[in-house]
């Protein structure tokens, strides 16, 4: 009989005492008191296109056997990062086909993520690269929401510049989503001549993600005049890095949040400048693949359902994360969706 089975309860005192210890700390350490599962290995099924002999990244894009996934990695959102990652791999036909760039803050520990990544997923081919958040820092206005500010949030604006030249097309994905289909579907949507593709709502009230100050100025909203723009969201794109490069979309995407540093022109963190810039002129994806909002409303947080229609993707965007609900045991009924990609280790069963 160990120490542990006869005084259960001064242990559990124990525990919850560093707990609270360590919720206090900043974020950056909380990796530390996070320890993951490893995944199971994933394998190629017999149909899938070979990597090998082929120079993937160098032949048309349309016959490349890759899939280039693009996520942000930091300690605050690392577990919704992982329970993202073993989705996509659980879902993909081609598994080891993927290829995954994780973009970090350069104020995070950059090796003990991508220790975190190699230890749960040995097998995954991936990248991983420092943002320097003082290129976005001094372009960040408040928004309504504080996570919205982070300068790592705006890391999608400048994948075209972070990722090598011979990544021409990317999914980009956000931290607070799993997969329940093939993401190699999603990756072969058709851009035709657009530079990136989404799910478009237009029915949204696309007005409302723009101050007055915006409409009420003609030499403003005269941007929308040659289009007819349709909300969308950034956090589920196909983005082709190439056009983007070449047409310099970051430059474009930069002077909007400029100008909102002069003069308010929109709420919302790092969405309203993809709309400015992409709004109308986006290729369509299936709603399926963003099925959005299951994190509640940025101001309460109350539970959503789903939207009409078929699910290939679950998206937690909103005020609340799946993780953090599980945790107080208060969750929505769907973050049971979420749960079985959940990676982390229960804190008894951590390794000493
Ligand atoms: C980063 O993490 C590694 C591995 O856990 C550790 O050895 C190192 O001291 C950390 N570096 C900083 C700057 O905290
Ligand atoms: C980050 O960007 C700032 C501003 O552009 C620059 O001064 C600094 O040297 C950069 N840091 C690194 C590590 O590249």
């Amino acid at each position: 009989m160990t120490i542990i089975q006869l005084f259960p309860s001064l242990f559990l005192n124990l525990f919850l005492l560093l707990l609270l210890r360590s919720s206090a700390a900043p974020t950056a350490t909380a990796t530390i008191s996070q320890q993951f599962k490893e995944a199971p290995r994933y394998y190629n099924s017999p149909e899938c296109p070979s990597t090998v002999n082929t120079p993937p990244l160098t032949v048309d894009p349309t016959v490349d056997p890759t899939v280039q996934v693009a996520m942000t990695l930091d300690a605050a959102y690392l577990r919704g990062s992982m329970a993202a990652v073993l989705s996509v791999l659980q879902h993909s036909s081609c598994p080891e086909n993927i290829i995954f760039h994780f973009v970090t803050s350069s104020s995070s520990n950059a090796s003990l993520l991508r220790a975190t990544i190699s230890n749960s997923f040995p097998y995954l081919n991936f990248h991983v690269y420092p943002f320097n958040d003082s290129l976005v820092s001094g372009l960040i206005s408040t928004s309504i929401r504080a996570a919205l500010d982070c300068p790592l949030n705006y890391a999608r604006s400048y994948l075209a510049n972070i990722l090598p030249l011979h990544v021409s097309k990317v999914v980009y994905l956000d931290s607070d989503l799993v997969l329940v289909d093939d993401i190699a579907t999603l990756a072969a949507t058709p851009l035709g001549d657009s530079i990136l593709a989404a799910p478009e709502y237009c029915n949204a009230n696309f007005a409302f993600y723009f101050t007055p100050t915006f409409w009420s100025n003609p030499s403003l909203s005269a941007t929308f005049s040659d289009r007819k723009p349709c909300y969308f969201n950034t956090g589920v794109m196909v983005m082709d890095l190439d056009t983007w490069r070449a047409g310099e979309y970051t430059t474009k995407i930069e002077e909007w949040m400029e100008l909102q540093k002069r003069m308010r022109i929109y709420e919302l963190g790092s969405l309203p400048p993809f709309l400015l810039v992409f709004a109308g002129k986006i290729a369509p994806v299936n709603h399926r693949w963003n099925q959005h909002g299951l994190g509640g409303d940025n101001y309460r947080g109350l539970c959503r359902d789903l939207h009409p229609g078929p699910v290939s993707l679950l998206h937690w965007s909103g005020k609340s994360k799946p993780w953090v609900r599980l945790d107080a045991e208060r969750p929505c009924p769907l973050d049971a969706l979420w749960a079985p990609y959940d990676l982390l280790k229960p804190p008894f069963s951590f390794d000493s």
